[in-house]
């Protein structure tokens, strides 16, 4: 698990090769599988392979989504905040298992956030994405990655690239 988490990185390029079917499918096992609080399940995922769809999705931000464009599978996360008052976290959770699992399997991701971001100076990203995709009201969107076969390497994080000033032991020590 750790070589995994270390040689995980963002991947916004994309080779121009659909993901097979089975794959899609244990990625969204994968998602299915997340912790949520209180056992609640508060997320939904929305597997886009459209292409039209998906140029369409890689405006939804000023900047920041342009990558999904060449993205062959876009899952956008979906929240009901009427569920629990973690729901945010229970989204992030499940994306975060769901680029693992991509990683895991030769895939490469890159999450686009969604929250408090503006596609245009009276559209919000997320009022744009839930018109495109028929999205109910009451639910809120995570965030958005592409997912697709690597078309470029990133370097792996090694021990030496380690916040170790992030950690503290027993106490919080300056
Ligand atoms: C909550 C969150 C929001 C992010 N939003 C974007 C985004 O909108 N566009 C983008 O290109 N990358 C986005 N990223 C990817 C980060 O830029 C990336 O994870 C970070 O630079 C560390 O690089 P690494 O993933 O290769 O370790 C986001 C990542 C997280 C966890």
């Amino acid at each position: 698990m750790i070589d995994l988490l270390k040689t995980r990185r963002s991947i916004r390029k994309y080779k121009n090769k659909e993901i097979e079917k089975e794959k899609v499918d244990t990625l969204l096992k994968a998602a299915l599988l997340a912790p949520t609080s209180m056992g609640k399940r508060s997320w939904e995922f929305i597997a886009v392979t459209n292409k039209n769809l998906i140029s369409e999705l890689s405006t939804a931000r000023k900047m920041g989504s342009q990558f999904l464009k060449g993205a062959p599978l876009v899952i956008v996360v979906v929240e009901n905040p009427e569920a629990t008052d973690a729901y945010i976290e229970d989204g992030a959770i499940a994306s975060t298992l769901i680029q693992v699992t991509a990683h895991s399997m030769g895939l490469g991701s890159c999450w686009c956030h969604v929250r408090n971001r503006d596609r245009i100076d009276y559209d919000t990203t997320e009022a744009f994405i839930k018109t495109l995709l028929n999205i109910p009201e009451n639910l809120k969107v995570e965030c958005m990655l592409g997912i697709g076969y690597p078309d470029e390497e990133r370097k792996a994080y090694t021990d030496e690239d380690l916040a170790l000033n992030k950690l503290h032991y027993d106490k919080y020590s300056k």
